[in-house]
Formats: structure tokens, sequence, C-alpha cells
């Protein structure tokens, strides 16, 4: 198969370029205009490690740097994109380019040059917003949660995502959109603003103090970033299955933990305490968010393999070797 993964310098692009590297049969390119910081990185890694896979560096809207490599792609994973909430309120309109305008250049170039190419969109639990009115009854999120979506970040994944449902339903294309929980594993680059679990263990290791926003006792269900590409895979797999569909994707019920239980696990394994400070709680932060993975397990038979501290103590190992 010819893959092609926007965003693929970046942690899940990463991944998935070496999980889909070992059948030796498919053809791997990537996207990526480095804007992350820290990613070449992974580039540097990808380049010694698998020299088949092809990095172009390009912005996803300026299609004519991969023109070819789309109209001959049979799966295009799309995951580049502004990663950020708190960089969305600051930069609305980089935030919009970024994630709205370049995908829709994508998801519609693709529609009259490939419309056979299954394609897949990387979108958020975010759509869900704050989810405050469950406050007081947590309690797993399925994809009929209302769509609420706060913030720019919001706005532009939202908007994405049913854009990528709709032509599916109006074009016939083969889109596929997960609604991702909090992701975490190797190559991740995590940084206050994005990307907790990754932050929190490099904290760790450079014994640097940790900012909390909020009073630490956020939920969220943390899946395993191999675990996340395997349901690419079986999306990929049985196409007929979920074209159109959208799936919340998460480590579920048995792999729930607050920020201080991330904390107290890292305390235990590093045999020290860290220095916490508190901030107020961010703009469309969600107090509880676990996903309710029944759809996904009922049509595609997925569900979450890795228990949270061993997928921990890969990405922990990963940044050892890479500080
Ligand atoms: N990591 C998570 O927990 C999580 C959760 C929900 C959704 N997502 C979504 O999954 C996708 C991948 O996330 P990630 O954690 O790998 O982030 P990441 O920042 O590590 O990867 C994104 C990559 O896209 C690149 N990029 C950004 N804008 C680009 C553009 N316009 N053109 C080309 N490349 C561009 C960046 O340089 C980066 O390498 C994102 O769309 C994100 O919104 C991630």
């Amino acid at each position: 198969m010819n893959i092609l993964i926007t965003g693929g310098v970046g942690f899940i692009g990463t991944n998935a370029a070496i999980y889909f590297s070992y059948d030796k049969k498919n053809k791997i390119t990537l996207i990526d205009n480095f804007s992350r910081v820290g990613v070449d990185l992974n580039a540097q890694f990808l380049k010694e490690n698998f020299p088949k896979i092809r990095i172009i560096n390009s912005y996803v809207g300026a299609i004519k740097n991969y023109e070819k490599e789309i109209k001959t792609a049979n799966v295009i994973i799309h995951l580049a994109g502004q990663t950020a909430v708190t960089t969305s309120i600051k930069k609305p309109h980089y935030d919009f380019k970024n994630n709205l305008l370049e995908s829709f250049i994508l998801l519609d170039f693709v529609r009259r040059n490939n419309p056979k190419a299954i394609i897949i969109y990387s979108s958020t639990n975010k759509v869900y917003g704050d989810l405050k009115h469950l406050d007081s009854k947590y309690q797993p999120i399925d994809e009929n949660e209302k769509l609420d979506f706060i913030s720019p970040y919001g706005c532009s994944k939202g908007a994405t995502d049913l854009y990528f449902l709709d032509y599916a339903r109006i074009y016939n294309l083969k889109t596929v959109v997960f609604r991702q929980s909090c992701i975490y594993g190797p190559h991740q680059i995590g940084v206050e603003d994005q990307g907790w679990v990754a932050h929190f263990t490099k904290q760790f290791l450079f014994k640097k103090p940790i900012t909390i926003f909020g009073d630490g006792n956020q939920i969220r269900d943390l899946l395993y970033v191999e675990d996340l590409i395997q349901a690419y895979d079986l999306a990929i797999n049985k196409i007929n299955k979920s074209r159109g569909q959208v799936f919340n994707i998460g480590g579920g019920v048995k792999n729930v933990y607050s920020l201080l239980q991330v904390i107290n696990i890292l305390e235990k394994y590093f045999k020290y305490k860290i220095k916490i400070s508190y901030q107020p709680m961010r703009v469309g932060d969600q107090k509880y968010f676990v996903s309710v993975n029944k759809k996904i397990k009922k049509l595609l038979d997925w569900q979450p393999k890795t228990d949270f501290k061993e997928g921990l103590k890969k990405l922990i190992d990963w940044q050892k070797n890479n500080l």
C-alpha cells in the first residue's frame, strides 16, 4: 500500500510510520513542516533506522509539493496540525489555517483527484467541550454526546471532523474520524501546553517543577500510542465497516488516572517528590474525560491493550535515551 502520513514526524506520525513500515510491501511518505519544536529528533531517528521512508518538508496546504503522493496514495493518515488549546487562543488565525483550512484543502483535493483513497482524521475529545454538565455524575462519553466546540482549537478540530464525516456522506469518500482521548508514548515531545504525560515525565527526569492548571483531579483515560495505531490499521482493513464513521477512542475505564495520580506514580518510580505549583484551570479543560470504546469494539473489534504503567515505562525509557 502507498501510505501518506501528514504530521508524519510528529509523535503519533512517527509511531504510525514505524508501525506500517513493518510490512515491507508498504511505501510510506511523510509530510511535515517541522513546526513542532523537537520533531527533527524524530525525523533523524527515522532517517537512520527506516531509510526507505520518504520525508517531505511541506505544509499540508502546499499540495503542489506532494501532489503525486496524494494522487497515488491508498491510505492517507491526516495528523498534521496545531495541537494546543493555549496556542489557539493566542493565535486563532494560525490555528484556523493549520487545522481547518489546510485540512479542507487536502480533503477536497482527495475528493477531486483520488476519491478511492482511505483518509483517516485524528480529531479530539475536545469537540465535546468542557462537559461541565457532567461534573456531578462522571460517566464515560460516547459518540452521541453533544458537540460543543470551546476555544479556537475546539472549533478548528471540530469543524474538520465534521467535514470529514460529511464528505463520506455527500461524496462517498472513505473517511474515518477518531476522536482521541489523551495519547502518550515514545517520540512524544511533551510541553506544558500539550502532551502532559510526556511533559510530566520529562520534568521528573530533569528534576524541574510542574505547574498544574486546576486542582490536579482532572481525570483522563490514557491511551498508549501503539494501541491507537492498531485502531487505524483495523479501520483501514475493515474500511467497509469504518467508512464514514466517527469513533471515540481512549484508554477506557481500566486506564483512568488523574494528574495527581500520575504524579504519585512518577514520585514512586523516580523516588523523589517533585515541586508542584497551581494555576487556575484552563479554558475548555474537561474535569473528566473517559471514552466509551463500545462502538469501536463492536465495529472493529478493537480495545486498548497496554496497561498505563507498562506504557509509561516505555515512554520514560525512550526519554532517557533521548535526553
Ligand atoms: N497526542 C494527543 O494526545 C492527541 C489527542 C487528540 C488529538 N490529537 C491530534 O492528533 C494529531 C497528531 O498529534 P501529535 O500528538 O502527534 O502532535 P505532534 O505535534 O507531535 O504532531 C503534529 C505534527 O504536525 C506538524 N504540523 C503542524 N502543522 C502542520 C502543517 N500545517 N503542515 C504540515 N505539518 C504540520 C508538526 O510539525 C508536527 O510534527 C493532531 O492533529 C492532534 O490534534 C492528538
